[in-house]
């Protein structure tokens, strides 16, 4: 391990309290010791139920609740910090947008596209979205490699498309799309844009604003802060005039038995206690990747994917899905390795003490559409070095050796 290797590993203690190799970054990122801390703080010193309470105690958790919605806001450079809704996770987040913007704009007739690459998470939703408003759902299909431009876009939208749904990076082929794009073939035909930045805001810098998206979904949980809290941007005109998706506490102005008003943008879209600790867990886990820099994190992401992917080419019986340029997969290699099951693969890395992911990756659509029902992933963080990929790609190497073949 090189001197920086060991900095970075410092602030990673569960991977050396458990002796593990992990390489499941997609699905969630370890926590760094300050993040753990940040909330832990929150509830030592400032907890108390926030936004409601006249208490200096209470005004503490407002103001690191509001404080943390800023540094979100700041980082994804979203205009104003009420552009920013928290919710529990990118899931959440689209869903959010679902019922309370497709399920209010669209009608029969309309249409919703989405791509088939996309995570369940930004697929669901607009079937169910589809089948309540009666508008079709089409999608949009990827190249066998995960390529997707806007041109392809552009060759199928229509006039009645209302909302495009784009993931900005696959959590199968690691591809970077080209949001900014498909923004604008959106706009051109009137629809809006829905990015799914669960794999993007955690690995590459995200510019709302300049990218032009209309709403960007993702988790705090994939990106070193606590699972739980997640966050919904969308531009302020389209939260102004979307209705609640949540009723109950702390989002109305005035209630009657007959009805209520609603509270300002974006607390109209926060019902109920809200989630405090997650929320400074998740700023102090931004100010974490600030202090590394983005430099750094996408610079060690990029070169660790060249060497592991560089390795992998090297034997034979490995296919890695998607582009055979490493610098197109950003930290993600999913892999299908002739004659073993994926579920074997993981559990014999498992044996190893190397931790990946097995199965269909929440993309059953796009598994069928690349004709597999499963595939092995690994994915990156900046936390892993080189001696993380060699022990992988030795272990890969054995597995089906362990399985009774002769190489
Ligand atoms: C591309 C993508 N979108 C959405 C999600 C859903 O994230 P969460 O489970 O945090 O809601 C994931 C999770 O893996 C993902 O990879």
């Amino acid at each position: 391990m090189t001197e920086k290797d060991q900095l970075i590993r410092k602030e990673f203690p569960i991977l050396k309290n458990r002796n593990v190799i992990y390489l499941d970054n997609a699905a969630t990122s370890q926590k760094p010791p300050c993040v753990i801390e940040a909330a832990d703080q929150y509830y030592r010193m400032y907890n108390a139920n926030p936004l409601r309470g006249l208490y200096a105690l209470s005004v503490d958790a407002t103001d690191a609740y509001e404080n943390a919605r800023k540094t979100v806001a700041d980082f994804i450079g979203a205009a104003r910090p009420e552009e920013i809704v928290f919710t529990r996770n990118a899931s959440e987040s689209l869903n959010l947008i679902a019922y309370s913007y497709a399920r209010t704009f669209l009608k029969e007739g309309d249409e919703i596209i989405c791509t088939i690459a996309e995570h369940h998470s930004n697929m669901l939703p607009w079937q169910q979205a589809a089948k309540v408003t009666g508008a079709k759902l089409t999608y949009l299909y990827c190249e066998k490699d995960g390529t997707l431009t806007p041109q392809m876009l552009e060759d199928i939208i229509t006039e009645r498309t209302k909302l495009v749904a784009v993931t900005q990076i696959s959590n199968v082929f690691g591809r970077l799309n080209d949001i900014k794009g498909f923004a604008k073939v959106a706009h051109d035909h009137g629809a809006v844009l829905v990015a799914d930045g669960a794999q993007s805001v955690p690995h590459v810098p995200v510019d709302v604003q300049d990218l032009d998206c209309d709403f960007l979904a993702f988790s705090g949980h994939k990106m070193f802060a606590p699972m739980g809290i997640g966050a919904l941007y969308a531009k302020y005109d389209l939260l102004e005039k979307m209705p609640p998706f949540l009723y109950g506490g702390e989002m109305i102005e005035y209630v009657t038995t007959e009805g209520a008003t609603y509270a300002e943008v974006p607390h109209k879209f926060e019902a109920g206690t809200v989630n405090v600790g997650g929320a400074v867990g998740l700023a102090e886990a931004i100010r974490f990747m600030q202090r590394f820099g983005w430099d750094l994190i996408t610079k060690r992401e990029e070169e660790l994917t060249v060497y592991a992917m560089e390795k992998m080419k090297q034997y034979p019986y490995v296919h890695v899905i998607g582009s055979e340029d490493p610098k197109e997969h950003h930290g993600i290699i999913t892999f299908k390795l002739d004659g073993v099951h994926p579920h074997d693969i993981a559990a014999i890395f498992d044996a190893h003490g190397i931790a990946v992911r097995a199965g269909h990756h929440c993309a059953q659509p796009l598994m069928k559409y690349l004709g597999t029902l499963s595939t092995t992933r690994a994915s990156l963080a900046f936390y892993n070095n080189k001696e993380d990929i060699d022990a992988f790609v030795e272990t890969l190497m054995q597995i089906r050796k362990e399985m009774g073949y002769a190489e």
